[in-house]
C-alpha cells in the first residue's frame, strides 16, 4: 500500500495524477486552494476505495507550505510519492514595476517544490524507497518570461537532486509536458487557438507515460514523439535562435489575445 501526495491534485495534470494513483490503490493526500474542490475530489477518490486526505493550503504563503511539509515529514505516516504540480501560466511583464505575481510564481513553483521535497527526501531516504515528481515545462527550455526561468530551475533542481539521492531507493523525476488541455490557459489568459492542433498533448496520456517512466526511474519524463525532437532541438540549436523562436511565440500570443 503506498500514499502520495499531490499538489494542485483537484484540476488538470493533478487531478489526473490522482486519478491514475488512485486506480492502482494509492491512497492520497491532495493539496489545493480552493477547499470546496478538494472535498468533492476527494469524494470522487474515495468512490474508487482509496483513503483521501485533503489540506486546503495556497503554496504562495510559506506558512502554508510549512503545514505541507509537516504532513510530509510525518514518519508515523509516509508518503511514499510526492508529486509537486501546483503551478500556473504568469501574465505580468518582466519589466513590470510591480513584481507580486511573481514573487507568487516564485512561491509557489520555485521555493514550494524546494521546501516540499526536503521534507519529504529525508523519511524517503531513511527507508530505502520513494519518489519525487516536479512537473517542469517545455517552457523552460524557451525564453519566454519570468514562467521560462522558473520550469529551468525545476529541471536543473530536479537533476541535481536526483544525483543527491542517487543510489538510496529514492528517484526524481522531471516531467516536461508541452501544451496540454487544461484549466492553465484560461486561468493565465492565453488564447489556446493560437496553439496548433497537432501540439495538444492529452493528460491522461501525459501522466501515463511519466507514471511508468518513474517505475523506471527515469529523471527526466518527455512524453509525446512529437515534443521529444523539439526538446533536441532546443537543447541544441544555437541559444540566439532559441530566443528568436522564444520571440515569435510570444508574439503570436498577444496577437491572439489582442
Ligand atoms: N497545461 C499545460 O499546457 C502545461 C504545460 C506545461 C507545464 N504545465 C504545468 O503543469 C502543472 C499543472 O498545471 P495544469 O495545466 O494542470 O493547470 P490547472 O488545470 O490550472 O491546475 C492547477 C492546479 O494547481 C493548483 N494551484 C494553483 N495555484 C496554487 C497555489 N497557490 N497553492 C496551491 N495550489 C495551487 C490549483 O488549485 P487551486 O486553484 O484550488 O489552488 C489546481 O489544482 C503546473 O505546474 C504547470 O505549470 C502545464
Amino acid at each position: 500500500m503506498s500514499t502520495a501526495l499531490v499538489t494542485g491534485g483537484t484540476s488538470g495534470i493533478g487531478a489526473e495524477f490522482a486519478r491514475q494513483l488512485a486506480a492502482r490503490g494509492d491512497d492520497l493526500i491532495l493539496v489545493a486552494r480552493d477547499a470546496a474542490r478538494l472535498d468533492a475530489m476527494a469524494a470522487e477518490l474515495r468512490a474508487t476505495g482509496v483513503e483521501v486526505e485533503t489540506i486546503a493550503a495556497d503554496l504562495s504563503k510559506p506558512r502554508d507550505t510549512q503545514r505541507v511539509a509537516k504532513r510530509l515529514a510525518d514518519a508515523a505516516h509516509p508518503v511514499d510519492l510526492l508529486i509537486n504540480n501546483a503551478g500556473y501560466g504568469l501574465t505580468t511583464k518582466l519589466v513590470a514595476p510591480d513584481i507580486d505575481e511573481h514573487d507568487d510564481a516564485y512561491a509557489v513553483m520555485v521555493r514550494a517544490v524546494w521546501v516540499l521535497s526536503a521534507a519529504a527526501a529525508p523519511g524517503m531516504r531513511e527507508r530505502g524507497h520513494g519518489a519525487i515528481v516536479n512537473v517542469a515545462s517545455i517552457a523552460g527550455q524557451l525564453s519566454m518570461g519570468g514562467y521560462s526561468a522558473m520550469k529551468a530551475w525545476v529541471l536543473t533542481y530536479t537533476e541535481s537532486l536526483a544525483n543527491e539521492l542517487h543510489g538510496s531507493g529514492v528517484t526524481v523525476t522531471a516531467l516536461m509536458p508541452g501544451w496540454v488541455r487544461t484549466e492553465f490557459h484560461q486561468r493565465a489568459s492565453i488564447r489556446s487557438s493560437s496553439i496548433p492542433d497537432a501540439l495538444w498533448l492529452d493528460a491522461p496520456y501525459l501522466v501515463r507515460q511519466c507514471l511508468r517512466d518513474v517505475e523506471r526511474g527515469k529523471v527526466v519524463s518527455m512524453p509525446s514523439a512529437r515534443y521529444k525532437p523539439l526538446s533536441f532541438l532546443l537543447r541544441h540549436l544555437p541559444r540566439a535562435t532559441v530566443r528568436a523562436v522564444s520571440r515569435r511565440i510570444s508574439l503570436s500570443r498577444s496577437r491572439a489575445a489582442s
